[in-house]
């Protein structure tokens, strides 16, 4: 049986891996990349943590076994993953109506979101911010939902207009699925405030709606605990709520593929329930988790004194984050760059949207070497000494000329 003839039609990139390969195959020096989402250093390498090469270092040491792991993951992950989104004492963990289950990054917990929701016969219909990360309407299409958009921010870019958003909420139908990102929108860096994560719970509540928070960035963003307040405000007595997260970026671990998701039930006896379909859809996907990401997490959450220098460590990456943010908006100001940009400063995570053209987007990669994502979705993380000052310069002649 040969391959189907589509398979023979090159599929379409994908926007932001597919603009990294053309990164990679670029051989300009001084050329700059602000597309993909990772966290850089100084030095625009992306370091192992310290705490992570401590925790590798004592896992080996206790040599272990590669045994197949439970489907769900380790019970010891679990629960520190748990207790780390939602608090060790938040009454959704002390019911257990909430539990958590090992994904093989935040992709694979959304994906097994979007799998235990199609395959007990949920809701069809997925609600998105527009815009949101590019993955997720092409993943969330691919696992069969059909996609809708809320609006998001207002034309400026700069703050969320609550109205169009909470209008579009409301016109959704019981049962289907809203999905939030818990913390670092990205890609516009702009976060509803409290009031705001309490009116959207209402919303929820009142529509019988079902939330899907997609916590990529717990700790980049004002704190660990901080980042997680706004999807506690979605949990109220008895309401139900999943959760995906990601230690792709907070523990810099992207290769090892380790995030979670966790349902949250109205009852622990619905959790269990909801446990057996969550371990039914990866068995038929990729079975069960990869193990080392996961230890190495676990390792960390669970030692007193790794858990203290990690926090130490994020707080550093945050840092870096809100410094560069400064350091962007001056260099922007000091060449007297149409635009206010002074917001960026001020917005969290590890993204912030310039609001340019594609014609300006493709004038930076072919006339500067410098790669935005659409709409000029730019990595602040992803500034150095070195390539700061040359991408203010570049951004500051195209605009001029456009
Ligand atoms: C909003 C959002 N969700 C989920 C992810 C997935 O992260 P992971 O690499 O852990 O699959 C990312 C990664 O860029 C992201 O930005």
């Amino acid at each position: 049986m040969p391959l189907p003839s589509l398979a023979r039609i090159p599929a379409p990139p994908d926007p932001i891996l597919g603009l990294a390969e053309t990164f990679r195959a670029d051989t300009r020096t001084g050329k700059v990349n602000l597309s993909s989402g990772v966290f850089v250093d100084d030095t625009g390498t992306t370091p192992v943590l310290q705490t992570v090469i401590e925790a590798e270092r004592r896992l080996a040491d206790a040599a272990g076994t590669k045994l197949y792991r439970p489907i769900d993951g380790e019970a010891g992950y679990r629960e520190q993953v748990r207790a780390l989104v939602l608090g060790a004492d938040h009454e959704a963990v002390t019911s257990g109506r909430a539990l958590a289950t090992q994904t093989p990054g935040g992709t694979g917990g959304l994906r097994v979101a979007a799998d235990l929701v199609r395959s007990t016969g949920g809701g069809q219909t997925m609600w998105m911010s527009e815009p949101t990360w590019p993955n997720h309407p092409q993943m969330f299409h691919a696992a069969g939902f059909r996609v809708r958009t809320y609006p998001y921010t207002d034309p400026t870019g700069l703050r969320i207009d609550e109205e169009a958003m909470l209008g579009a909420l409301a016109g959704a139908s019981p049962g289907d699925v809203v999905l939030l990102h818990g913390a670092c929108h990205n890609p516009t860096g702009v976060d509803p405030s409290p009031e705001l994560w309490r009116r959207i719970g209402d919303v929820i509540e009142e529509r019988r709606l079902l939330p899907l928070v997609d916590l990529a960035y717990q700790g980049f963003g004002d704190g660990l605990r901080e980042d997680a307040a706004g999807l506690l405000e979605l949990v109220r007595p008895g309401s139900e709520l999943i959760v995906s997260t990601s230690f792709s970026k907070t523990f810099s671990l992207y290769a090892e593929r380790v995030g979670a998701v966790i349902v949250i039930a109205s009852s622990a006896a619905d959790a269990a329930a909801v446990q057996s379909h969550v371990k039914a859809v990866i068995r038929v996907n990729y079975s069960n988790p990869p193990a080392h990401g996961a230890d190495v997490v676990r390792t960390i959450l669970a030692d007193a004194e790794l858990r203290p220098r990690w926090e130490l460590e994020l707080a550093a990456m945050r840092n870096r984050i809100k410094d560069n943010r400064r350091l962007l908006v001056s260099a922007l100001e000091a060449r007297s760059v149409p635009g206010n940009w002074s917001s960026i400063a001020t917005q969290r995570g590890m993204f912030a949207l310039l609001g340019l053209t594609t014609h300006q987007v493709a004038r930076l990669r072919d006339e500067h070497g410098v790669y935005v994502v659409g709409h000029g979705r730019i990595n602040v993380a992803g500034f150095t000494p070195d390539n700061l000052d040359p991408f203010a310069d570049a951004l500051a002649a195209v605009i001029a000329t456009s």
